[in-house]
């Protein structure tokens, strides 16, 4: 969790380095700091609130030096007060660390420091490291050993960057599980928690794998082995990232420009090399089991993907959440394919090592490049929808069911269960959809916005759908939850009469996910649902296709879709819903790119 960067330059830093953890915002907003060496004293600056709420009280951008390491928080230990927040200095003033993960055996070091006079400021882990190098130097009289020692005592997953008065050129950082990335620039280096902590100065980056450390100057860098100091020779990855599309480029939020971006991201995705998609076909074909796992929108989108495996390949696998990952009894060979839009994601990943243990074969969709979980699976499919910044992911997330289609898709191809005339047909569907969704953006958004405007005061929602379209309503209500604060239940619209039906009256609002007619099955059994609400006074709004009468009928309110083939149909009413979310989120004047208590990835357990 948390925004880390720091900055080696010959030139003042303060501005660029406050730039960089504001691009790194939407990993952690309660808290941020920056200290930086001038003069050979350590400047520190730290204080509660977003960014640009401390920059106004701190003057974070106005500090002058040419190192600095710096800090944006989501608290896990120790509550959000200026006390805690990064970055922490030792006792005597000669060190100064921002640290992201967690310190496990940080209690009885405290203790142990204590019982030596040291006084603590704070409650969180990391003063406890700050204090132990302080120790530590005392007896090396060397930073770089004093690092080491000071490492060789703690346990946990983190990583750590490190400034002290007794080294002006040089930034010491490490990385044991919580990401850390090195970026190259001309005549200057950058550390962050990830990509946007430099993306702006330089394309060139290095991605530190566990036990590994470096010794950072503005000309040089030493990556060496923790356990035996041998040195490391790393790839230098060329990032393709567009820096346009992680600005907001005129929108008023994140969220609303990265739902823009969708014809773009799945035309990404429709580019993703034919090979890539059919390894992966090929694995679950192969494997005895296959698991499909995600956590958050992750797992909704592994839901969705499941009844395209069963619609399109005629196989059933299951979605499961990664947090409770563990009830499978996984073997040897058979196939896990995980979901994350960032790849540090710490249920996600420590699933994965698991199932990695029992011999399982492993794979995911990513985001962001040289991210955890995109190394250590067998296979990846990096999906290219560029940096998501608002905290709810919608491109992403809409790219990765995209994708998951494509491989269904392959699997029904390898498993003989349509012609090709029919694939091609399916493929034909995939490739113009971009097109129709870059339209129903354009038409449909007044329309939608004026629907979420009149609904916005609506405390309680069932999203309500059939067959795959209920997953796609329990991903969209976790949308509203996330960013309306408003409670909001996704629910398999034909589960609604066995106990739920009780809640209805008027106040009680249902937004069903109405499929295209000629889905007969599917379209009666939610049409029976909806006359089901207003038979009994509760109100029914519909997202339904065009020229759908009666599903017009039955809602109060209806947004009507032009007609997409079956295949793309779910995808443009998740759509759909995540602009609904967005439209009643900002009547509500919620903190859209940043809604409170949540964090973009979430790397702690
Ligand atoms: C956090 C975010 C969610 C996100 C989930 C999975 O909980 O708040 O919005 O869906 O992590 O993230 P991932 O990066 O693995 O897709």
């Amino acid at each position: 969790m948390c925004g880390i960067s720091g900055i080696v330059h010959s030139e003042n830093i303060g501005r660029n380095l406050f730039n960089s953890i504001r691009n790194l915002e939407y990993r952690g907003y309660d808290s941020c700091g920056m200290a930086m060496l001038q003069q050979g004293a350590l400047d520190l600056r730290k204080n509660v609130g977003g960014i640009d709420e401390v920059n106004a009280v701190e003057k974070l951008d106005q500090m002058q030096g040419s190192i600095g390491i710096a800090h944006t928080r989501w608290a896990t230990h120790g509550g959000v007060t200026q006390e805690n927040a990064h970055p922490h200095l030792s006792a005597d003033n000669k060190f100064a660390i921002v640290h992201n993960g967690i310190i496990s055996n940080y209690q009885q070091i405290r203790e142990r420091l204590q019982g030596q006079g040291v006084v603590f400021e704070s409650l969180t882990d990391t003063e406890v490291f700050v204090n132990l190098l302080e120790e530590s130097y005392a007896e090396f009289n060397d930073l770089e050993q004093a690092f080491l020692a000071a490492l060789a005592q703690i346990e946990g997953s983190f990583s750590i960057v490190m400034l002290s008065a007794y080294d002006p050129d040089h930034l010491y950082c490490v990385k044991k599980e919580s990401p850390l990335l090195l970026g190259l620039g001309d005549g200057c280096n950058y550390v962050g928690s990830d990509l946007n902590a430099f993306l702006e100065y330089t394309r060139q980056a290095i991605v530190l794998d566990d036990g590994e450390y470096v010794v950072l100057g503005q000309q040089d860098y030493r990556i060496r082995k923790l356990q035996t100091r041998e040195l490391v020779e790393k790839t230098v990855l060329q990032i393709d990232w567009d820096l346009e599309t992680s600005k907001k480029g005129g929108f008023s939020h994140y969220m609303l420009k990265e739902i823009f971006d969708e014809p773009q991201t799945l035309r990404q995705a429709m580019k993703i090399p034919l090979e890539q998609i059919s390894t992966i076909a090929e694995m679950i074909a192969g494997a005895p089991h296959c698991y499909l796992m995600g956590v958050g929108t992750t797992y909704y989108v592994a839901s969705i993907s499941q009844y395209y495996f069963s619609n399109l390949a005629d196989r059933y696998y299951p979605a499961l959440s990664s947090d409770e990952f563990s009830v499978v009894s996984v073997e040897s060979g058979d196939m896990v394919l995980a979901l994350s839009q960032s790849g540090e994601t710490y249920d996600t990943k420590t699933s994965l090592e698991y199932a990695q243990k029992k011999g399982a074969q492993t794979a995911a969709v990513v985001n962001v490049m040289g991210s955890t979980i995109s190394m250590m699976v067998d296979q990846v499919i990096m999906q290219g929808s560029g940096p998501e910044i608002c905290v709810v992911s919608t491109k992403a997330a809409l790219a990765q069911t995209f994708i998951m289609i494509r491989v269904a898709l392959e699997l029904g191809r390898l498993k003989s269960q349509f012609t090709q005339k029919i694939y091609e047909g399916h493929q034909t569907d995939l490739e113009g959809f971009s097109t129709l969704v870059e339209q129903v953006l354009n038409e449909q958004s007044g329309f939608v916005r004026n629907i979420a405007r009149s609904t916005s005061h609506v405390e309680h929602w069932l999203f309500l759908g059939c067959g795959v379209y209920y997953p796609v309503a329990t991903e969209s209500a976790l949308k509203m939850k996330e960013v309306t604060y408003q409670h909001a239940e996704g629910m398999p619209a034909g589960f609604l009469k066995h106990g739920t039906l009780s809640m209805v009256e008027p106040s009680l609002h249902c937004l069903f996910f109405v499929p295209p007619p000629e889905q007969k099955n599917l379209h009666d059994r939610t049409l029976i649902a909806m006359e089901q609400v207003k038979t009994r006074g509760g109100t029914v709004i519909g997202i339904m296709f065009q020229g759908d009468q009666r599903a017009q009928a039955a809602a109060s309110q209806a947004i009507q879709l032009p007609r997409v083939s079956k295949l793309c149909a779910p995808l443009l009413q998740m759509i759909i819903a995540q602009m609904f979310s967005y439209y009643a989120a900002l009547d509500l004047g919620r903190n859209i790119d940043k809604p409170r208590n949540l964090a973009k990835s979430v790397t702690v357990g």
